[in-house]
């Protein structure tokens, strides 16, 4: 999968990438965003070389078993933000305001998305929605946090979308949605999510912004692609949509590993004597001596016997 215009090379000390650093990669070499929503994934994703990782809400239906992503609230996206935050990756740390945190008023929006930054380490923040979301978005940047746009399927908008479909089919709806890449570039938004829409949509929608567009289910022709973590490693348990490609199944391999090490302790062979802690082997005998000693007080002389 490495090519040799990768960005990131194991082992070198690389730049780390900034919300200005994504935007003037517009047109330029594809952009990669992953999801992660812990240290570990953090780690994965940063050493293999993206330039963003997003802890998106979509830890609530991959990682936390909820059905939709509006059950996830802005205490849960800080805890998870924060630990990825803990990996320090090079990739650009990129919280996801959850639902009802920017809606209510900008004030509001701009506290909830300083803590994103302050409690959880967030170098910038995304939010679903189109131009009705301009004035929470002037609001954010006024405080100098960079703001990723995401427009198309938005799950958060699930019970008004009538469930998750392809947006944008429809020639009114595809137009829609250009005036709200439109507006939501006008805003200043670094970069621009497009999420199930159609190929020709998303390539109109990337050739009239100046913000990168990063796409999911959006076809070839965005700046940039995104995909949640469990579903390009195969270790979601939910439905996958067609436009993920798996690259592992690490769903069959955890359970694979486990399964084993379940039928080594049953049969003894796990742990083995390298696998285990020693004493002093004059202090292991004397410890042993005085414990032979007590049950032979305790229990009587049948268990001289013991070894
Ligand atoms: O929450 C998420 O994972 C997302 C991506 C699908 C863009 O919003």
């Amino acid at each position: 999968m490495s090519n040799s215009t990768s960005n990131h090379t194991p082992g070198a000390a690389a730049k780390k990438v900034t919300a200005p650093a994504v935007q003037a990669r517009k047109g330029g070499q594809k952009l990669t965003m992953v999801t992660a929503y812990d240290f570990p994934g953090g780690k994965v994703a940063d050493q293999a070389g993206a330039d963003m990782i997003l802890v998106g809400d979509s830890v609530a239906n991959v990682v936390l078993g909820y059905e939709t992503t509006n059950e996830v609230t802005l205490d849960d996206m800080i805890h998870h933000t924060a630990a990825v935050a803990r990996s320090r990756p090079r990739a650009l740390l990129i919280g996801d305001m959850p639902w009802m945190s920017f809606h209510v008023n900008p004030d509001e929006t701009l506290h909830n998305a300083a803590r994103l930054v302050r409690e959880g380490g967030a170098e910038a923040v995304k939010l679903e929605g189109g131009a009705e979301r301009v004035e929470m978005i002037h609001k954010i940047r006024s405080a100098e946090i960079p703001v990723m746009g995401h427009i198309g399927l938005t799950p958060q908008s699930v019970h008004s979308m009538g469930g998750y479909r392809v947006m944008g089919r429809g020639l009114d709806d595809a137009r829609r949605l250009v005036g709200d890449a439109r507006a939501l570039d006008a805003a200043g938004v670094f970069a621009l999510v497009l999420e199930g829409v159609p190929v020709t949509l998303a390539q109109v929608i990337t050739e009239e912004v100046s913000a990168p567009t990063i796409g999911i289910g959006a076809g070839p022709h965005t700046d940039g692609q995104v995909l949640v973590m469990h579903d390009l490693l195969g270790f979601n348990f939910g439905h996958y949509p067609k436009f993920v490609r798996r690259y592992a199944d690490l769903a069959d391999e955890a359970t694979g590993a486990i399964t084993e090490w379940i039928s080594d302790v049953r049969a003894g062979g796990f742990p083995t004597d390298a696998e285990s802690y020693h004493m002093v082997q004059a202090s292991a005998e004397q410890l042993l001596a005085e414990h032979r000693e007590r049950r032979l007080k305790a229990d009587g002389p049948e268990l001289r016997a013991i070894p």
